[in-house]
């Protein structure tokens, strides 16, 4: 359980507030490369920690994402005229870069140099893996990229996907630092009466690691075996979370890097980034995105009460959630908490070690930035960039094994 003050200082995420003076350390994303496909075309809404914006993409196909409201009297950029490697407002007319540079404006007298005395708040944006990311923070604190394994894979290997969540991101992202709710909220076969009781309530480590944390769970896997999953959070509220325990760690595995971001305090876009070692085919790119409508809402979602079927929770799965994606089962588990989950009121037990341990974490964090440092995983070298090996490390080992085994062979910033 937090105070309430705790709990606004993790949550609140908009300019000035600490929580979001410390996510604008970091590169997030700001939107998939999909939705604005080509040079010129229309330009998108983007609502990102509590910012209205809007994104664009130049004649020359570079992204520009600007504040939303015009520099001259505030109309929205997002009905401008995209053209002539800019962005124009059809109010006056006044013509935006992608940098926020005013290149013309022409209600006013020829020979004026009035545009030269104006900037306007643009963001720089990336390019990666099919994803536009963006860094919203003072421009001298700019970070190095991460490297991590997806930055240097074909992009046929990799697609990603987005869709909404209506609550706090910290709900969206406790849940995959959450590994004793998989044996509930993700049974989908209530005839394995053995599951709960092999796997119901695991032993359960956190660490602090160069990116974050790590979550361990360890599992009985019959008398004389364990099983052992971990889960890396990445700063500042990225995961890995582990496949099921029969997916192979070959050609046909597919992992997913997640990114919770705030599009505001009470709502968040969830990015999944799928990748794998041979290229997705376009009809498993379809299934990847199935639960996922147009306009990138779920098909299952408070509004429709998740399409809970009672018969099936009855007879076939926990929850009564059919499920293509797990995150439709955790996007009822997690909207239902509240838009912001009062976390004063909470009874935490022993399944909730690792939550604990990744609140006071981000606490220390938000502290490191109160007193001017920089928090965990804010990179300035190219040396230290180097996470292309962090995974989310799954096995099965000899009963009494130290769980560190699973992640033999490995470096300080892997697995
Ligand atoms: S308000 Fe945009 S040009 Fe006047
Ligand atoms: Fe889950």
């Amino acid at each position: 359980m937090l105070s309430p003050k705790e709990n606004d200082l993790l949550t609140r995420v908009g300019p000035r507030t600490p929580m979001g003076e410390m996510m604008r350390r970091y590169w997030l994303p700001a939107m998939l490369t999909e939705e604005i496909p080509a040079p010129d075309c229309p330009p998108v809404r983007v609502r990102l920690l509590g910012e209205d914006l809007v994104a664009f993409r130049d004649t020359q196909g570079q992204v520009g994402l600007l504040d939303e409201r015009c520099a001259h009297r505030g109309t929205s950029l997002f009905f401008g005229r995209n053209e002539e490697c800019g962005l124009r407002c059809v109010y006056h007319g006044w013509k935006y870069d992608v940098n926020g540079n005013v290149v013309d404006t022409p209600a006013e007298p020829a020979g004026s140099d009035f545009k030269s005395k104006v900037r306007h708040t643009a963001y720089p944006c990336r390019e990666i893996a099919g994803m536009i990311f963006t860094y919203m923070g003072a421009a001298e604190r700019c970070p190095v990229f991460p490297r991590y394994e997806w930055f240097d894979l074909p992009t046929g290997n990799l697609f990603p996907v987005k869709s909404y969540l209506e609550c706090n991101y910290l709900q969206g992202i406790e849940g995959d630092f959450d590994s004793s709710h998989t044996s509930f909220l993700h049974n989908n076969n209530l005839q394995d009466t053995e599951r709960l009781k092999r796997d119901g309530a695991p032993r359960l480590e956190a660490e602090s690691t160069a990116y974050g944390m790590r979550a361990v769970s360890i599992r009985k896997a019959g008398a004389e075996r364990i099983y052992v999953r971990t889960s890396p959070y990445i700063l500042p509220s990225f995961s890995i979370v582990p496949g099921p325990p029969t997916a192979k760690f070959e050609e046909d595995d597919i992992r997913g890097f997640r990114f919770w971001v705030p599009i505001d305090d009470t709502t968040t876009w969830l990015y999944i980034l799928n990748m794998r070692r041979k290229p997705f085919s376009d009809d498993e790119r379809h299934a990847l995105r199935s639960w996922i409508a147009p306009d990138y809402r779920r098909v299952r979602n408070a509004g429709n009460n998740y399409l809970q079927d009672r018969d099936r929770q009855r007879t076939a799965s926990y929850t009564g959630i059919d499920a293509v994606n797990p995150a439709e089962q955790d996007g009822c588990a997690t909207e239902t908490m509240g838009a912001i989950c009062d976390r004063s009121r909470e009874h935490l037990g022993y399944s909730d070690l690792t939550i604990i341990a990744l609140r006071k974490m981000l606490l220390r964090a938000l502290s490191d930035v109160a007193e001017g440092k920089d928090p965990p995983h804010v990179i300035r070298a190219a040396h230290d960039s180097d996470f292309s090996r962090l995974r989310s490390v799954k096995g099965i080992l000899p009963a009494g094994t130290d769980w560190r085994q699973v992640m033999a062979g490995k470096g300080p910033n892997d697995g």
